[in-house]
């Protein structure tokens, strides 16, 4: 199938170049010429495992990139729209999606075939009928059904792992509100026979994508909370008490005698310094700021938000309970992507713990494996680079673990043998904490005694 995808960001570069990988002919749009020349040559503007070689394989063949989002319509018989959807004051803002709606809308004036468009980005309940249809139905003067279609295709790509949750997805979700919509969305998956999925209307498919995320957001708070109380009373160990949790039942499969295979969701069940990510805080504000449009009071939701916002105090509170003032003092920042495996940077928790530090007069130096003079971060507070794990650890009084990166899974036996080794601060559960013979404490346990 012709497919024309617009936006290039993380859903619409991973989507458009793995479904040309499965052999359907994409056009990628981006109206950012820097972008698109620099795809052309083949460079990956995000660090993604297995994309660049995706990439390498299809430019060129199956897969090209362009500016011009008419000639790229034109030449396609469906449209995914994968724009940013961002938020502000906790709106979303839908100006992208109206944008591209109203350009695909143009593009289809004098178009002679059926045309279709999906949208993929992650929007509220309702955008696909009454922003997308409603748009592209007015500017392209089309009917509904025999000359136009819609459907809403959210993406659940987990960023780091993007490429393999699309080859091999978890699940399918298909909204259509015409049977032609439905057919067109079964034919652009139809190398993902065995996928499970789910095919409902519009609004449906646009509702599970929310509440799947906010349910993960929903999990850590939950972790946060529990942690909160853990650290308050004392020697009680968070890390056991979600061990304790993740064993149940209801969280583990018996694979055989005694042998148990832990439920992926037990990882969102873990204190720490708070979630971030370019979904998780979006998505949950926008689906608060939803209900409350709709007249439903998100008593839930927002103090999933609240605990999240907390989070990077709890961890200042705990340097402040073992070091005292913090006034002059150097802490080292282990991390600063959002997660591991990805550059994104978006919405890290490393921000605001790093501003509170700043606002309590320490010097703060950082380190992390891939992200290397990130301009959002540098100009949100006030960091020092080091250039390696050795050199931050040397430098501070106290470090403070942001992003679980396996390079710093050795921490332990890096600081064992230093004369005076800095007080670490876990903001992950990452380490154990009979591993260190100097003081260690995480968030959501203390001290341990
Ligand atoms: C999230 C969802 O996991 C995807 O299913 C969804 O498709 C995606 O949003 C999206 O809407 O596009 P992502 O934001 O890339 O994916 O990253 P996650 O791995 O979910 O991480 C979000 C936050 O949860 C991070 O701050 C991370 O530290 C935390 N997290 C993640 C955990 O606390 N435990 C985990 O096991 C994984």
């Amino acid at each position: 199938m012709n497919i024309a995808v617009i936006g290039t960001g993380y859903v619409g570069l991973v989507s458009g170049a793995c479904l040309a990988d499965k052999g359907h002919k994409v056009i990628c749009v981006d109206s950012r010429d820097e972008v698109v020349t620099a795809l052309r040559e083949g460079h990956c503007p995000i660090h993604e495992e297995g994309l660049p070689e995706i990439l390498e394989r299809n430019i060129g063949k199956t897969l090209s990139f362009t500016t011009d989002l008419a000639d790229a319509v034109g030449q396609s018989r469906l449209t995914l729209i994968a724009v940013g959807t961002p938020t502000h004051e906790g709106e979303i803002d839908l100006s992208q999606v109206e944008t591209a709606s109203r350009q695909i809308g143009q593009a289809l004036r004098d178009a002679t075939e059926r045309h279709t468009v999906i949208l993929k980005s992650t929007c509220v309940p309702g955008t696909t009928r009454s922003v997308v249809a409603k748009i592209v139905k007015a500017e392209s003067g089309k009917a509904e059904g025999s000359e136009v279609g819609f459907g809403a295709n959210p993406e659940f790509l987990t960023e780091g792992q993007a490429v393999p949750d699309f080859m091999d997805p978890d699940r399918l979700v298909f909204g259509a509100d015409t049977p032609e919509g439905l057919d067109d969305l079964r034919e652009l998956y139809a190398a993902f026979p065995d996928a499970p999925r789910v095919e409902t209307n519009t609004p449906t498919a646009e509702m599970i994508k929310y509440s799947s995320n906010v349910l993960l957001a929903t999990l850590i708070s939950f972790s946060n909370e529990i942690g909160n109380l853990a650290g308050a009373v004392g020697n009680i160990d968070g890390s056991k008490v979600m061990e304790g949790m993740h064993l149940s039942q209801y969280l583990t499969r018996m694979t055989r005698r005694y042998g148990r295979e832990m439920a992926q969701i037990s990882g969102f069940l873990q204190p720490g310094c708070g979630y971030g990510g370019s979904c998780l805080p979006k998505d949950l504000a926008a689906l608060v700021k939803f209900a409350e449009n709709c007249g439903v009071d998100p008593v839930l939701l927002r103090a999933v938000g609240d605990v999240n916002r907390g989070q990077p105090k709890v961890v200042i509170d705990l340097l402040r309970k073992e070091l005292g003032s913090l006034s002059g003092k150097t802490i080292g920042v282990l991390g600063l992507a959002f997660k591991p495996d990805t550059s994104d940077t978006r919405q890290t928790p490393a921000v605001p713990v790093i501003s509170e530090l700043n606002a309590a007069g320490c010097k703060v130096i950082a380190y992390d494996p891939v992200v290397k003079d990130d301009e959002s971060i540098s100009k949100a507070v006030d960091l020092r680079a080091a250039d390696s794990v050795d050199q931050l650890l040397a430098r501070s009084d106290a470090v403070v673990l942001i992003t679980k990166w396996a390079e710093f899974s050795d921490l332990p036996d890096r600081i064992r043998d230093m004369p005076d080794p800095p007080l670490v601060v876990d903001g992950r559960q990452f380490y154990d904490p009979k591993d260190f013979t100097s003081k260690y404490v995480a968030v959501g346990s203390g001290r341990i005694d």
